[in-house]
């Protein structure tokens, strides 16, 4: 079978416990993301949600174990790969479009500096930042504003990789939907793969192809990687009325509720720890009556 676009390979990655002793956030973890796939990933706090992020940055070495894109081993940060951290990292020295077309002109050195400036007006309009707004030092921005900054710049790059990292923590209800249709389009209308984490569980089946579900830690295992079968394009409002909606809703509710906790810190056997596959697809046509049953099938991949 064909590699996938982003292949991540016996990953491991041990920290010192703070203690003498030491801590396996995770273990041999392996998977793979599809090119132009949209790929969440929900797990309890703690369970090693960011750290697998960084590594897939490049911005943080495993312990042992490898991952490639197209073919590459990943190692240190690279345009290619655009990153959206949970806690928005923005250069305090530099005004919001500046955090933005800094990048931009790393990445694109032929534009002239009107084009890169336009080119990131573009982007901060897009997560709602117009005006004098966007000569603001991110010291004078809210938290919220700040979040769309990093978003806008990690977009604004186009890299081929997006990394996001509950991007949309900060953001009100109204923001936070927005943004989120915007992305969507950016990513339908794009060849970029995403990788996100996100603690809403709405929010993943909205957005993704696929969501992976992670266990507790420590030894915590991307235990299943569940396929959303609502076709799209997909809105907030019409997906609720698909017959898998609730099916699917229920069946990550559960993991995150029970599952997460009783597959918990089980060290593994050495071997390749892969994700089983989970496609819950309900027959379109039900009687009133009848008690919906998921038909749930596990394959091992
Ligand atoms: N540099 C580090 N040194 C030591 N321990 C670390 C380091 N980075 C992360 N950890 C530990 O690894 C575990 C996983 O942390 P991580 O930040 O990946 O969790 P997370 O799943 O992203 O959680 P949250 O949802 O709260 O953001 C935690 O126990 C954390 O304390
Ligand atoms: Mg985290």
């Amino acid at each position: 079978m064909a590699k996938p676009f982003l292949s991540i390979e016996r990953l491991t990655q041990k920290f010192p416990d703070g203690a003498g002793g030491t801590l396996t956030v995770f273990e041999n973890a392996s998977f793979g993301i599809e090119k132009g796939e949209f790929v969440c990933i929900l797990g309890h706090s703690g369970c090693g949600k960011s750290t697998i992020m960084n590594v897939l940055a490049g911005l943080a070495e495993p312990s042992s174990g490898v991952v490639k894109m197209d073919g590459f081993e990943v190692s240190g940060p690279s345009l290619d790969r655009g990153v959206v951290f949970q806690n928005y990292s923005l250069l305090p020295w530099l005004s919001a479009l500046k955090n933005v077309t800094f990048g931009v002109r790393a990445r694109y050195p032929d534009w002239s500096k009107a084009k890169v400036e336009a080119h990131g007006r573009d982007y901060l309009a897009m997560v709602g930042l117009e005006g004098d707004v966007v000569h603001r030092k991110p010291s004078q921005l809210s938290g919220g504003m700040r979040q769309r900054v990093s978003i806008a710049r990690a977009f604004a790059n186009h890299p081929k990789l997006l990394l996001l990292d509950e991007p949309f923590g900060a953001l009100d209800a109204l923001t936070r939907g927005t943004i989120q249709e915007e992305l969507l389009k950016i990513w339908s209308k794009t060849e970029q793969t995403v990788f996100m984490i996100t603690h809403d569980i709405d929010e993943a089946i909205l957005l993704a192809d696929r969501i992976l579900l992670m266990t507790n830690g420590p030894f915590a295992r991307v235990a299943e990687a569940v396929e959303i079968t609502i076709p799209r394009p997909r809105n907030r409002t019409e997906i609720v009325d698909h017959p898998n909606y609730y099916a699917i809703r229920n069946h990550l509710v559960h993991f995150l509720g029970h599952r997460s906790k009783e597959l918990a810190g089980q060290q593994g056997d050495g071997e390749a720890q892969s994700p089983v596959s989970v496609r819950i697809d309900q027959p379109q046509s039900q009687s009133e009556d009848e008690e919906p049953v998921p038909p749930l099938r596990a394959v091992n991949d």
